[in-house]
């Protein structure tokens, strides 16, 4: 079974309070629970974390080298400041999806510039939680594809 996993960068955890406006009304509870019935459908197996720590996120983007054939990562701000999460991107072999829940690149320019940019194969951002899904669907079919 091909194994996808998706990081939640800081304050991700606060989904669905935090700026409602900007981020949805969805709890990353809710978006998770979403995620593992698409994951059911999918026929994939689905490891989903999240982390206010960008060193626990670079943990995890290693053990991802063995653990994950795709890796969907919404690296929150740190996804404009973290050359360690891209270096750790780096060292990762499989399928890399870029995700955010709003349009970076209609917000200030500081959130413009992405570092996971530079190696991820494709980029979602602007769909909500619903981008998740998108996603996941996208990863999926990249598997299957390389198979
Ligand atoms: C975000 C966009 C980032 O610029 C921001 O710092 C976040 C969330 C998004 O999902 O839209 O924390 O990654």
């Amino acid at each position: 079974m091909r194994r996808i996993l998706i990081l939640n960068g800081p304050n991700l955890n606060l989904l669905g309070l935090r700026e409602p406006e900007i981020y949805g009304r969805e709890t990353l509870a809710d978006i998770e629970a979403r995620c593992r019935d698409r994951a059911e459908r999918l026929g994939v197996a689905l490891d989903f974390r999240q982390s206010n720590h960008e060193g626990t996120l670079v943990d995890w983007l290693h053990e991802a080298r063995d653990g994950a054939d795709a890796v969907i990562l919404n690296a929150g701000a740190y996804t404009h400041t973290s050359v360690a999460i891209l270096d750790a991107l780096r060292a990762f072999e499989g399928f890399v999806v870029e995700l955010h829940l709003s349009n970076i690149h209609r917000r200030e320019a500081f959130r413009h510039r992405s570092y996971v940019a530079l190696r991820a194969d494709g980029v979602i951002a602007g769909f909500g939680w619903r981008g998740y899904l998108h996603a996941m669907e996208a990863a999926a079919e990249a598997l299957e594809a390389r198979r």
